[in-house]
């Protein structure tokens, strides 16, 4: 044990007759995490000394040193300047130390009618408007070049799937978008949550109020929020907002991580469609000839991880009797942790998508002849065939065929079993169809055709 482990930490002293065990007192410290709130302590803290100041509980004068020496402590925390020391279990408590420092006596007025359980929450609260509001931007950036890639692949087809089964023929225009979309869900989600936090947790105190006449809506305010929130114990006592946000960055992860997982697979020399540069990949120290996709599969696993520290702070957050309890303190480690880590995964998203080069000669050959079953199925519905009967005869199409000449050859040797009026013409159009034509006979809102892909741009550009 180090000499500072054992210096005893007792600044809020009176009530206590020995050292907090030194055990205790380093599991205890949260400052290596919530010194990140820095910006936000010292903005709340200046708010709150102001409002003191008005309604009458502390004089102009110790407002504008208060405020003065807040500044200056800002500045410290800014330029890495400030110092902090063993004693200091919080960042709500450093700041008020070095505050005392500087001006003297004021300081000791700063943390009237506030208790650190508002005062950590609102923190937080703040810290999340001004993170998310950043990964918002992020998110917009990363829609609009998936958006311009997308121009680039609106002809080019490609196989899309279900189960890993080659289904359709779709573009690498409608694949792109198809993250592009899953991302824009993603920037709905994190303005749905920004919007929602719009009340400040200021003023709640400990636990059930204060005997002092605070005045919580011009904190709030001030602050940048709506008006005070509800009840002071929900308050306190309350991380669904911080589990929400998670949440937020959790589901986000999802769409990320699966387009990390296809960068991965279509890079890989068995489908060969995707070639990212040597900057985003890695060799191996044994297999001279390897190339490895690190930055795509690290991209995939940073998305799945926010769902762990969901799922650990919703149990962390149950169970709880109401008002605040220690419990509640890992939340920041939980949520700046799951911030990061999408952050990276957008950032290396945008690398990965902005870099990568498709090999489209490929991607369409990959395209066999079986891809045309819809569309002669949905022909055969137009010339009049009920659609199981379609279906099932292109089935029989798609076995006749499959050892030799294809789907066109199949479906001749399937009329020849089960004649259909104009069955002749289709069997002809079925001979010169290629991957281009089923794509551009896509023409439904949403679908792989041209069309439809051109006007999805639109859209994820103006979202
Ligand atoms: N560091 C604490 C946290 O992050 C701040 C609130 C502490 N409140 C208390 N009564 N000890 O949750």
């Amino acid at each position: 044990m180090s000499a500072e482990d054992r210096t005893p930490a007792r600044s809020l002293g009176g009530r206590f007759t020995e050292a907090t065990d030194a055990l205790l007192e380093r599991i205890n410290r949260s400052v290596d995490v919530d010194r990140r709130l820095w910006d936000q302590d010292v903005r709340g803290s200046k708010a709150h000394a102001t409002m003191l100041a008005r309604v009458g509980l502390i004089s102009a004068d110790e407002a504008k040193a208060i405020v003065h020496g807040l500044d200056a402590i800002h500045e410290e925390l800014r330029t890495g300047a400030f110092e902090f020391l063993p004693s200091d279990e919080d960042i709500h408590m450093a700041v008020e130390r070095r505050l005392g420092e500087r001006i003297g006596a004021p300081a000791r007025k700063l943390h009237t009618g506030r208790s650190r359980n508002d005062q950590v929450i609102l923190d937080t609260t703040m810290w999340m408007r001004d993170a998310f509001t950043v990964l918002r931007d992020d998110l917009d950036a990363l829609i609009r070049l998936l958006a311009d890639r997308a121009e680039q692949g609106v002809d080019a087809p490609m196989p899309s799937f279900t189960h890993l089964q080659p289904a359709q023929v779709s573009s690498v225009g409608q694949w792109l978008c198809a993250h592009a979309a899953e991302l824009s869900r993603a920037r709905r989600r994190v303005g749905d949550l920004l919007a929602r936090l719009d009340e400040s947790p200021l003023g709640s105190g400990a636990s059930a109020g204060t005997y002092l006449p605070i005045d919580r809506q011009h904190t709030a305010t001030a602050l940048g929020f709506t008006r005070p929130t509800l009840n002071a114990t929900q308050t306190t006592g309350s991380r669904t907002d911080v589990i929400d946000a998670i949440g937020v960055l959790a589901t986000t992860g999802v769409g990320l991580s699966r387009l990390g997982e296809e960068l991965v697979l279509f890079a890989s020399p068995a489908f060969a469609w995707l070639k990212l540069p040597d900057r985003l990949t890695t060799g191996s120290s044994l297999l001279p000839q390897k190339r490895n996709p690190d930055g795509a599969e690290l991209l995939r696993v940073l998305g799945k991880l926010p769902a762990g520290d969901f799922a650990a702070l919703a149990s962390a957050a149950s169970g709880l009797v109401s008002g605040y309890s220690k419990d509640l303190q890992p939340d920041k480690t939980l949520l700046f942790r799951s911030y990061d880590n999408t952050r990276d995964a957008v950032s290396l998203a945008a690398l990965h998508v902005d870099a990568m080069s498709w090999d489209a000669a490929r991607m369409e050959a990959a395209c066999g002849s079986e891809l045309a079953a819809l569309w002669l199925a949905d022909r055969l519905v137009l010339a009049g065939l009920p659609f199981r009967e379609a279906h099932h005869l292109v089935g029989r199409a798609v076995r006749l065929g499959q050892d030799t000449g294809g789907l066109a050859a199949g479906f001749a040797a399937a009329l020849g079993e089960h004649p259909v009026d104009g069955g002749e013409g289709i069997s002809a159009e079925l001979a010169g169809m290629t991957p281009a034509k089923l794509l551009a006979g896509l023409r439904t809102a949403g679908g792989a055709g041209p069309e439809s892909v051109r006007a999805q741009i639109q859209a994820l550009r103006g979202a």
